[in-house]
C-alpha cells in the first residue's frame, strides 16, 4: 500500500493516458506548471498525486512515474456528467466567473458532488503517512480539507483555489454555500490567486457562519484555525524562455511568421475554447478595425487557438457555434483574394509549437472577463527574446494585479479593445520595450516554484492546537 508524507489531491492526475499504436496504454506526464513546480517536493518526500485518469468506469491501481506515486480515483460516467460536467463546471465555474454564463443548481449534482469529493478525502486519507502535508488543489475539490481533517486530524492540510473567489452577493446564490464555505475552513492554509479574492472569502465566513475572524485566520468552535491568504500562481519562467531559445523553436517561430505571409504584425490569442476568456469581444474588436481600415489586412494578422475544452457541457458547445460563425464572417467581410486576416486554430498544441508561436507574435492579446490568473500572459512574457512585443491584458484577469506594465483593456469596451490593439500595434519601440522589461523581471523573479516554496513554507509554519 501506498505510504507518503507528501501529497497533492487535484481532479486530474500529472499524467495524460495515451493510446499508443500497438494500442497499449501508456501515461505521458502532462505539460501543467503545477507538476513541474511540485516535482522537486513530491521526489524528495515519496510524494503521491491522487487524481481522476480521466477514463469513465475504470479502477486503476496505484502506479509509479518518474518518482511520483500515482493514486488514481475513479469515477462512473454518471459522476462525470453530475460532479463534473455538471456542478463543477456548469455550476461552480459560471458562479465563481462573475456569473458571466448562468450557474445551473441541481440537487442530483450536488449529491454527486459530495459522493465523489468523499472518496477523494478517503483515497488521500489512506496514503498518507502519520502528520503528512496534503495540498488539495482547485474548485472541484472544496470539501476535501473538512471531510479528510476529520478522517484524519493528524494530517497538515493545503488548500489552494486556481479561479477566482466571488463577492458574497454572487458567492449567497448557491443553495449549498454553507457547506462549501465549511469545507475549505478544513485547512490549514486556503490559498488564493488575489487578496481580493481572500479578503471576499473571510469577509463571506465572518458574515454567515459563528466563527472568530481575525486578519487573515479564522478560528472555529471546535478551535482549529484556517488561514486564508494570497498566492499568485505562476509558470516555470526559466523553462519556457530556454524553450523558446532551442534551435528548433527558434527556426519554427520564423517558418511560423513565414507561413502567414511575414506580416508586419501578428496578434496572437492563446485560450481554451472558454466564455470566460472573452474571444468574441477580442475577435469583434479585431474585425471592426479592419473593416474601417484602421489596421491594414496587407500588414496585420491575427492568429486565435483555442484549445477544445469541457465540449460535452451545453455553454462551451454553444460558444464554439459562435465563434465558428464570427471567425467566418470577419474573414468573409475582408472580401478579398489572398490572405485571410483571421486564422482560427481549434487545436492543441505541444509547449514546442506554443513556444513558436508567443516567439513568433508581435502583440499578444489576452481579453479574459474573468480569470483567476491566466498564465498564457506569463507564458508569451516568458518567451520573449529581450524587451520587445507587447501584451495586451484585461484588468478583469488576476495576471493584471502582478502585470502592471501591460496595456491594459476593459473587456466590456469593445471601443477599449480597438484602441489599445492599434496602441500596441504602432507603439514606439522604446515604449514597448519599457514596458517589456518591467513584465519580464516580474515573470522572472515570481516563478512557480517561487509560488509553492511561499505557499508550504506558510502551511509549514501553521500548527493547529489538534
Ligand atoms: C482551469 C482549472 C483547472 C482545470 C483546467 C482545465 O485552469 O482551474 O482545475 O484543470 O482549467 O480544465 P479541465 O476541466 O479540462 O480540467
Amino acid at each position: 500500500e501506498v505510504s507518503a508524507s507528501f501529497v497533492v489531491v487535484a481532479n486530474r492526475l500529472p499524467v495524460d493516458r495515451v493510446v499508443t499504436d500497438d494500442g497499449s496504454v501508456a501515461w505521458r506526464t502532462s505539460p501543467g506548471g503545477l507538476v513541474t513546480a511540485l516535482e522537486p517536493v513530491m521526489k524528495k518526500n515519496e510524494g503521491a498525486w491522487v487524481g481522476w485518469h480521466g477514463a469513465p468506469d475504470e479502477t486503476l491501481d496505484p502506479f509509479e512515474d518518474g518518482g511520483i506515486t500515482i493514486v488514481p480515483v475513479p469515477l462512473s460516467t454518471n459522476e462525470v456528467a453530475e460532479y463534473y460536467e455538471g456542478f463543477s463546471n456548469a455550476t461552480l465555474w459560471p458562479l465563481y466567473h462573475d456569473v458571466v454564463a448562468p450557474p445551473a443548481f441541481h440537487r442530483e449534482w450536488w449529491d454527486a458532488y459530495v459522493r465523489v469529493n468523499r472518496r477523494f478525502a478517503e483515497r488521500a486519507a489512506q496514503v498518507s503517512d502519520t502528520g503528512a502535508t496534503v495540498w488539495v488543489q482547485d474548485y472541484q475539490l472544496q470539501l476535501v480539507p473538512q471531510m479528510l481533517r476529520e478522517l484524519r486530524p493528524d494530517l497538515r492540510i493545503g488548500f489552494f483555489l486556481h479561479i477566482p473567489f466571488p463577492p458574497v452577493e454572487l458567492f449567497q446564490q448557491l443553495p449549498w454555500r454553507r457547506q462549501i464555505s465549511e469545507g475549505l475552513l478544513g485547512a490549514d492554509l486556503i490559498g488564493f490567486q488575489l487578496p481580493g479574492a481572500a479578503q471576499n472569502f473571510l469577509r463571506l465566513v465572518r458574515q454567515r457562519l459563528s466563527v472568530q475572524v481575525r486578519r487573515d485566520r479564522v478560528t472555529l468552535p471546535d478551535g482549529h484555525v484556517a488561514r486564508a491568504k494570497a498566492y499568485p500562481i505562476s509558470i516555470d519562467s526559466r523553462g519556457f524562455h530556454d524553450l523558446a531559445r532551442t534551435p528548433e523553436v527558434t527556426a519554427r517561430s520564423h517558418e511560423i511568421r513565414r507561413d502567414l505571409g511575414s506580416p508586419k504584425v501578428m496578434f496572437l490569442g492563446v485560450d481554451r475554447l472558454d466564455y470566460t476568456k472573452g474571444i468574441k469581444q477580442r475577435l469583434r474588436a479585431f474585425g471592426e478595425l479592419v473593416a474601417e481600415g484602421r489596421l491594414d489586412p496587407d500588414e496585420v494578422v491575427f492568429v486565435q487557438v483555442a484549445t477544445p475544452s469541457r465540449e460535452r457541457v451545453e455553454e462551451y458547445r454553444h460558444l464554439r457555434d459562435e465563434i465558428d460563425m464570427l471567425v467566418g464572417r470577419i474573414n468573409g467581410e475582408a472580401g478579398r483574394i489572398g490572405r485571410s486576416p483571421l486564422v482560427y486554430l481549434h487545436a492543441s498544441f505541444p509547449r514546442e509549437e506554443m513556444a513558436a508561436m508567443y516567439s513568433a507574435a508581435d502583440v499578444m492579446v489576452v481579453t479574459p472577463l474573468r480569470d483567476g490568473m491566466n498564465l498564457v500572459a506569463k507564458e508569451f512574457v516568458a518567451c520573449r527574446d529581450g524587451d520587445n512585443g507587447a501584451l495586451v491584458l484585461s484588468e478583469f484577469a488576476g495576471a493584471a494585479y502582478e502585470l502592471k506594465q501591460a496595456y491594459k483593456i476593459n473587456p466590456y469596451d469593445i471601443n477599449d479593445i480597438k484602441s489599445t490593439l492599434e496602441l500596441a500595434a504602432n507603439d514606439s519601440e522604446a515604449n514597448k520595450a519599457r514596458r517589456m522589461r518591467t513584465l519580464r523581471k516580474q515573470v522572472f523573479d515570481n516563478d512557480i516554484s517561487h509560488w509553492a516554496d511561499s505557499f508550504l513554507s506558510d502551511l509549514d509554519a501553521e500548527v493547529s492546537p489538534e
